[in-house]
């Protein structure tokens, strides 16, 4: 196995994200050896952090899957803080002579990877003194990876992509959608195309509809101010669900080379039909805001901390897609998302068309998050006197050693990042068709009469007319 050598830079060390998932990402890449004593991690952040306090949050952050207490703490003290003010060119050169002084101790070629887990709003600020500053290598690899969101609409996103671009090439650039990152979501290309039983009835002719669910149980948290500017459509639907159906829809790429697969993908993104009046919006697209539980237990969502009283906010969305290209007309992709939902569920609902009528057609489920599951449902005669149908499902699960071997999502796009494939990162064109997408509607939203909010109440199945949307196919949404 290839051991890596280089050096993070983290920008935001004390954040949420790192101590919840990056560094037992890292460590993980650690434990498996994809890592080893050629790294180091740079932490920043405006606090006045210690060398010593990040390795004891690092190892905290750690602590449910050390099995070798003398190896977790040699992995901390790989660990270095360095506290920043991301707009004082001067700290830049002194994170540049750290960064020299660790790739002597560490050997690790000049390889360097800024990772920004901090608001979008640093994003130019801090490329453009990484580069102004001289803190981008000569020797190694540079690369930078960014977290959602990519910008507010498209004018934002154009404008942070141009800022960007002045700093770091398009193939230096890892935007991260950690939906990519989910196993059965990274495997759906492999399970389409390796498959000749799927990939020959994988087409408009065999396929009557998708379903593409992206449900939650959780409301916004402590998140209000964000959520407030954006939405479920924001923030699911632009990325998450716009990504898995461009893997659902996309054709197959020539090879297995980033190019490939990206230049498929943005092919279906860009192709998404836009709807062009209120009337049609409304005939396609169902926008749901959470009012309080039935039980009184969960509050409503204008009455979450941060969050406006007579909010306009969408918690919910669900939508019948088209594609505009022949390979798929005809053939919808209904996605749905939302908060404050009876469940916790990624699902992928493939619905074949019947062979006859009364006879009920094939569908393969996938199974994304929380359980992980493939399930095909076909008709077989009833065992027995009589030769009536019934649906019987084939599944398969991974078990439980397979699961826990699994790379938990951060860890998988960190790796990939490390070796270089951008397969599972979005390309900018792919962000700024995703935003096109969702800008209509926003658009049309403007136009249209003002929502009738709250319309579902929370831990509920979401709102009625999203059933109406999906029994105009003929169909029910399966979960
Ligand atoms: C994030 C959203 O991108 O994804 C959150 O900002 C959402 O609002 C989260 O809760 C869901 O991710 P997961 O992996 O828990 O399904």
């Amino acid at each position: 196995m290839e051991k890596h050598r280089l050096l993070i830079t983290l920008f935001g060390a004390t954040g949420d994200l790192a101590a919840r998932k990056l560094y037992l990402a890292i460590y993980r890449l650690y434990k498996n050896n994809y890592i080893s004593e050629h790294f180091a991690l740079i932490g920043t952040a405006r606090r006045p952090w210690t060398d010593d306090y990040l390795r004891e949050v690092v190892l905290n952050s750690i602590k449910d899957e050390i099995d070798d207490q003398a190896h977790a703490e040699e992995f901390a003290s790989h660990f270095y803080y360095q506290s920043h003010d991301v707009n004082d060119v001067d700290e830049y050169h002194n994170l540049q002579e750290l960064a020299l002084e660790l790739e002597e101790m560490y050997q690790t070629k000049g390889n360097r990877i800024f990772y920004i887990s901090l608001s979008p709003s640093l994003f130019p600020i801090i490329t453009q003194h990484i580069k102004g500053s001289g803190l981008a290598t000569e020797q190694g690899y540079n690369r930078l990876i960014i977290e959602k969101p990519f910008g507010n609409d498209l004018n934002s996103a154009n404008e942070l992509q141009e800022q960007l671009q002045v700093s770091f090439e398009e193939n230096e650039i890892y935007r991260i959608d950690h939906y990519l990152g989910k196993g059965f979501v990274k495997s759906l290309l492999n399970l389409r195309f390796s498959n000749i039983m799927l990939k020959s009835i994988w087409n408009k002719e065999n396929i009557d509809h998708v379903q593409i669910t992206l449900a939650e149980e959780v409301g916004v948290e402590d998140r209000g101010d964000y959520y407030e500017n954006s939405g479920v459509s924001k923030d699911m639907i632009q990325n998450h669900a716009l990504q898995m159906l461009s893997l659902v829809a996309m054709n197959e790429p020539k090879d297995d080379e980033p190019e490939s697969i990206r230049q498929e993908k943005i092919h279906i993104l860009k192709n998404l039909h836009q709807y062009d009046s209120v009337a049609e919006l409304q005939e396609n697209v169902v926008r749901g805001q959470y009012g309080a539980s039935e039980s009184n237990e969960y509050k409503a969502y204008r009455d979450e901390d941060k969050v406006d009283a007579e909010s306009t906010t969408e918690t919910y969305f669900a939508a019948k897609v088209l594609i505009d290209l022949p390979e798929w007309e005809g053939t919808p992709f209904f996605i749905r998302s939302g908060k404050r939902l009876n469940g916790k569920y990624t699902t992928i609902h493939v619905q074949f068309k019947a062979t006859k009528e009364g006879v009920p057609g094939n569908r393969l489920m996938i199974e994304i998050n929380p359980d992980l599951a493939y399930r095909l449902y076909l008709n077989q005669e009833t065992i027995g006197y009589t030769n009536e149908l019934k649906q019987i499902e084939l599944s398969y699960s991974p078990d439980e050693k397979e699961i826990n071997a699994m790379p938990a999502d951060y860890e998988r796009l960190i790796l990939a990042c490390i070796q270089g494939n951008l397969n599972n990162f979005n390309h900018w064109l792919e962000v700024a068709h995703d935003w096109k997408f969702v800008d209509n509607i926003q658009r049309l939203w403007k136009e249209a009469p003002k929502p009738d909010f709250p319309n579902y109440p929370a831990m509920s199945s979401g709102p009625k007319a999203a059933d109406d949307l999906i029994n105009k196919q003929g169909f029910d949404w399966f979960d």
